[in-house]
């Protein structure tokens, strides 16, 4: 199957979009659509990991999304907490470094430790490096950084010192960013690193995605053609 995938993204970032109409036309509670968004995000790691991709990120939950009812902010930071304490493990079989973008302070303490300790235990393994954005959004993350420069009395910037005071500081920009469920938006994600990035928009909703719908998004970015504003040579 790998042997058709020639050109591969470095880096392939992903919004999973689509948990809660995945829920809805089976006639489950939005919840259930979020269980298996995360088994869709292991089987992405896995394949990505297979793949030879050096870089994945996840976009997990926005700076936006705590315009949601309580119910589902709360089902969402269970889920994703159980899912890290439970399978500390996998991340250290499948060599799999874990990473996180975003501001963690309005997360509850147990989510936060459960996200800090894999972060942690998984520093120095080298390979794939899984990134899950967590209250991220690219306008606060751009913010931020301005912030930073006002607060050290920086009075000129380029686009590379810039670039280095992100949350994604230590990955390169995304070369592919897919997002399913049809919608075509950025929502946000990571924009100022998004500028050259490789758009697409699979119409399969998030917890339907597996290895097999993977290659079909790789084979997709094989195919482009890209110039970075320059021409063919
Ligand atoms: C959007 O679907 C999806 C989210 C808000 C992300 C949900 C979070 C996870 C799947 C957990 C991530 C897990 C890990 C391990 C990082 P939606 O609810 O907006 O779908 P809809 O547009 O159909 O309502």
């Amino acid at each position: 199957m790998t042997q058709r995938i020639k050109i591969l993204p470095k880096h392939i970032a992903f919004i999973m979009d689509g948990n809660g109409r995945w829920a809805t036309k089976r006639g489950l509670a939005r919840y259930y659509g979020h269980k298996e968004g995360i088994k869709a995000v292991e089987r992405t790691m896995l394949g990505c990991k297979n793949f030879g991709i050096e870089y994945c990120t996840f976009f997990a939950f926005s700076t936006e999304n705590w315009r949601r009812g309580e119910d589902e902010i709360n089902g969402i930071f269970e889920l994703l907490r159980d899912y890290l304490n439970q399978n500390k493990d996998f991340f250290i079989k499948n060599q799999i470094k874990v990473n996180y973008i975003g501001v963690l302070d309005p997360f509850p303490e147990d989510l936060k430790s459960a996200l800090l300790s894999i972060v942690d235990k998984t520093k120095n393994i080298e390979g794939l490096t899984v990134t899950f954005a967590l209250n991220y959004g690219g306008r606060d993350d751009i913010i931020r950084a301005v912030n930073k420069l006002l607060q050290n009395n920086t009075k000129q910037t380029n686009e590379k010192d810039f670039l280095a005071i992100l949350d994604t500081k230590d990955m390169p920009e995304p070369d592919f960013v897919v997002r399913t469920s049809g919608e075509q938006r950025i929502s946000n994600f990571l924009l100022f690193q998004m500028a050259y990035s490789e758009l697409y928009f699979p119409k399969i909703y998030w917890p339907s995605f597996n290895e097999r719908q993977l290659e079909k998004c790789l084979l997709e970015y094989q195919k482009r053609n890209r110039r970075f504003g320059g021409v063919n040579k």
